[in-house]
């Protein structure tokens, strides 16, 4: 198991469980190329995105798929199955004992987060399948990976000079990100029918609707803004408020201040970590971050943390290359650009230069107020705090967009990547911390001028970033 969670023993075969099963799906490579254009302003398909039933049509399992895998079920006695409108991911309740009997090899334990991150049973052992379903499922989740414990931390506040000038701020605030990425009290939504924005909590970490009424009472004053969430779906516990949920909310709500947000909560995400193995230090790239087809944001800090100045690197900004995901077409030129030109390159034997390169963008992580339990707190840092401001900032621009008969953005890369940077703060300064060891000397990839696996092209410059992103 990862660092953080260990095993208090195994599950009783009569407790029950729940796997997803994701079947083969059909016309991959079709449905690639018609990301492809839909995401390319240069395509004819540009913005003319398929629904839901079209895109099931096209990758749905095929019969043969759907039944054999429901046979093998059967057979093991599990019926208590839900399907997705694609049928690609089946998720079964079943006994412990009818798991390790339809996987071979699997040994289900119970884990504990040790920082409070929950509780998950998992198996230590890799499983098998039939040979026979080979060519119908591709894997089986809810054995192996674990939950991301939250990044997020309280830093110690940096010593504040007296001495210098009345216009000091102590802290990120909703008005400090404003302020810095230009955002005026005019730029909220205006209450577009279709515009809205989510975001997910996991591990029993919830929001508080009275936590966000406060935040936005302190800190909201200066913009527009909706004091609650417009909708929870899935299960919103009782416990605790997590730093991590409040965060996400009250910054999702007050950068795409005024637009209709959702959270997705789901009882049971960190950098190139590093990664200590058999064969030495390796950066260990992390999921979701790594996929082509997520916008992965990176963290920045101010220059002098007390005033909105440029930014720099903030140490703990993730960033590197995947393992599994090659480099994608969009970031081609950008990543070669960047190897070939670093002259401060961690040894290359720490990364996989072929794979998907993140960050693609940046925003601040470093020192932010937030109102959890209903305390507020200062120096909450994490690049997770970086995300929600970055994706508010993209549903003002979809207001726009909107505004101006125009479809939503979606899917960012190609198009982010094609504009080399405009409507951006280039990010130029600082290195991440990464696996501390001789060889290296504490330091993993540096930004630079362009595209960096630190800061990807730079942090919103509100305006100038809604006129490269508005038409077509
Ligand atoms: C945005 O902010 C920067 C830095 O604070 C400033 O130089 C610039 O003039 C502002 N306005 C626009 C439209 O870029
Ligand atoms: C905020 O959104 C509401 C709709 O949810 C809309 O009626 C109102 O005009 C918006 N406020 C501003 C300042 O645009
Ligand atoms: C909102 O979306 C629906 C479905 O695509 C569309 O029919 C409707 O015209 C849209 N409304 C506005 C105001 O754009
Ligand atoms: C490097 O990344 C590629 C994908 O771009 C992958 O196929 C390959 O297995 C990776 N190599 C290692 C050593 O992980």
């Amino acid at each position: 198991p990862p660092p953080g969670w260990v095993s208090i023993g195994r599950v009783g075969p009569t407790e029950s469980l729940s796997l997803t099963f994701a079947l083969r799906q059909q016309n991959l490579q079709q449905l690639q190329k018609l990301v492809q254009d839909v995401s390319d302003p240069g395509s004819p398909r540009y913005g003319k995105y398929l629904s839901l039933e079209d895109v099931a049509a096209l990758v749905r399992p095929s019969t043969l798929t759907l039944s054999t895998v429901q046979k093998w079920l059967l057979a093991a006695g599990v019926q208590d199955c839900q399907t997705v409108i694609t049928e690609d991911f089946l998720t079964c309740q079943m006994t412990v004992q009818q798991a390790e009997q339809l996987l071979p090899g699997a040994e289900f334990h119970r884990y504990v987060g040790r920082l409070g991150g929950g509780r998950v049973v998992r198996s230590p052992r890799p499983y098998s399948l039939p040979g026979a379903l080979a060519a119908h499922v591709d894997f089986v989740g809810g054995l192996h990976r674990f939950p991301r414990a939250s990044s997020l931390q309280q830093r110690p506040g940096p010593k504040l000079d007296l001495e210098e000038s009345l216009s000091l701020h102590m802290g990120v605030t909703p008005a400090v990100i404003r302020e810095r990425y230009n955002l005026t009290a005019q730029d909220v939504g205006s209450g577009s029918p279709n515009n809205s924005q989510a975001c997910a909590q996991f591990l029993e970490q919830y929001f508080h609707d009275a936590d966000l009424e406060e935040f936005m009472k302190l800190f909201g004053k200066s913009f527009p803004h909706k004091n609650s969430v417009s909708r929870v779906v899935g299960q919103q516990g009782h416990g605790r408020a997590g730093l991590e949920a409040s965060l996400d909310v009250q910054y999702l709500m007050s950068a795409g201040a005024n637009i209709s947000t959702w959270v997705y909560s789901s009882p049971g995400d960190s950098g190139a970590g590093c990664f200590s193995g058999p064969k030495g230090h390796l950066f260990r790239p992390s999921f979701p971050a790594s996929s082509p087809y997520v916008t992965t944001v990176g963290g920045t800090s101010f220059r002098n943390p007390f005033m909105v100045t440029e930014e720099i690197v903030d140490y703990i900004s993730g960033g590197g290359f995947s393992n599994i995901f090659p480099r994608p077409q969009y970031q081609d030129e950008a990543v070669s650009h960047f190897l070939g030109s670093s002259t401060h390159l961690p040894p290359s034997s720490y990364y996989n230069a072929s794979g998907r390169a993140y960050p693609d963008v940046a925003a601040l992580s470093d020192g932010y107020w937030v109102v959890s339990n209903h305390v507020p707190i200062p120096w909450v840092s994490g690049t997770s705090a970086s995300t929600p401001v970055f994706g508010g900032l993209l549903s003002l621009v979809n207001e726009q967009r909107l505004l101006n008969g125009r479809p939503p953005l979606g899917f960012l890369n190609p198009r982010l990547y094609s504009m080399q940077g405009r409507g951006l703060f280039d990010v130029t300064q600082g290195c991440h911390e990464a696996c501390l060891d001789e060889e290296v000397q504490g330091q993993g990839f540096c930004s630079k001028p362009g595209w960096d696996p630190v800061t990807g092209w730079g942090t919103p410059n509100y305006p100038a970033l809604l006129k490269a992103l508005l038409d077509p």
